[in-house]
């Protein structure tokens, strides 16, 4: 290949997302700012959207600075009305979508299955499961209009290798597979593609969820790590990579896969 080819592919590769639009849900904080901060990196406009205004306020400013195109909407994902005006705000503010990214969700307390309470077993299907589908009621007319268009869900390696005391957290996200392997299915025909990452433990806000609060903690890092094969938690930037392969046109044949970005947690 000569120098001049070589270099063609470098700035093709450099801007996998020029011209595209691209929606992230959770995208204050953790997997979906690193999410945000990629597909913006590589040419994207990109609407953030999180529960948490100050912090996705900060977040979007911090990007912008950087030279991104990115606006902030303060979304819950488990209401309908909050995702029909972010879809019209970006369709607003940048012409259309082309990526949807359902990555908000978090993790209620962790207890045996039993002892959790109605209200939060009911919450957790409400904004990890029922965003999905809320983000497929407002975002597919959307990608429709644009030809087609990607879906990229943040499920989790619990959905499918669960660790005892998190099972309601660990079932919204085997829903998370379905509906993503489902609504692939779906929509295959209409040029869109559906897809998802199943992330193992990381080192976020999240972790504030099954501790009541706590940070993780160094002892409690040294006790997920002895669980993954490759021997580290995952980072914001790992699940950022593979959702930004999972939405590129690099993964053009690639639709209903959930790919687990997991150290080898689910082989180990
Ligand atoms: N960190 C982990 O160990 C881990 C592992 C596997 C999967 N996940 C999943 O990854 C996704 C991102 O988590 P993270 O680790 O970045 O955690 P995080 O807490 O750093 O980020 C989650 C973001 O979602 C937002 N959010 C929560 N509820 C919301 C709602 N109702 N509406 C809108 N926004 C809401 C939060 O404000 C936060 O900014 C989640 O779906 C989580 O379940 C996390």
């Amino acid at each position: 290949m000569d120098d001049a080819k070589i270099g063609a592919n470098l700035a093709s590769s450099e801007a996998r997302f020029a011209g595209k639009v691209a929606v992230v849900t959770g995208a204050a904080g953790g997997f979906g700012r690193a999410i945000a901060r990629r597909l913006a990196g590589e040419g994207a406009a990109v609407a953030l959207a999180d529960i948490d205004s100050a912090k996705g306020k900060r977040t979007t400013a911090q990007l912008a600075k950087r030279g991104a195109t990115a606006l902030f909407k303060t979304v819950d994902v488990s209401r309908g009305d909050d995702l029909r005006r972010l879809m019209e705000r970006t369709c607003g503010a940048f012409g259309g979508i082309d990526i949807l990214v359902n990555n908000a969700g978090y993790c209620h307390r962790a207890k045996p299955l039993w002892e959790l309470p109605e209200a939060d077993y009911d919450r957790i299907f409400e904004v990890n499961v029922k965003s999905v589908y809320l983000g497929a009621v407002h975002g597919v007319p959307r990608l429709l209009e644009r030809g087609g268009g990607v879906i990229v869900n943040t499920a989790s390696i619990g959905a499918v290798r669960p660790r005892p005391r998190l099972t309601a957290y660990n079932a919204s996200k085997g829903a998370v597979v379905t509906l993503t392997r489902g609504l692939a299915t779906e929509l295959a025909p209409h040029g869109i593609r559906v897809n998802a990452v199943n992330p193992v433990a990381a080192d976020t806000d999240f972790m504030k969820g099954p501790s009541g609060g706590r940070p993780l903690g160094e002892k409690g890092r040294e006790i997920l790590e002895a669980t993954i094969p490759l021997g580290r938690l995952a980072e914001p930037d790992d699940v950022a990579a593979a959702v930004a392969y999972l939405a590129s046109d690099d993964a053009s044949f690639l639709t209903g896969v959930c790919l687990d970005v997991d150290g080898g947690r689910s082989i180990g």
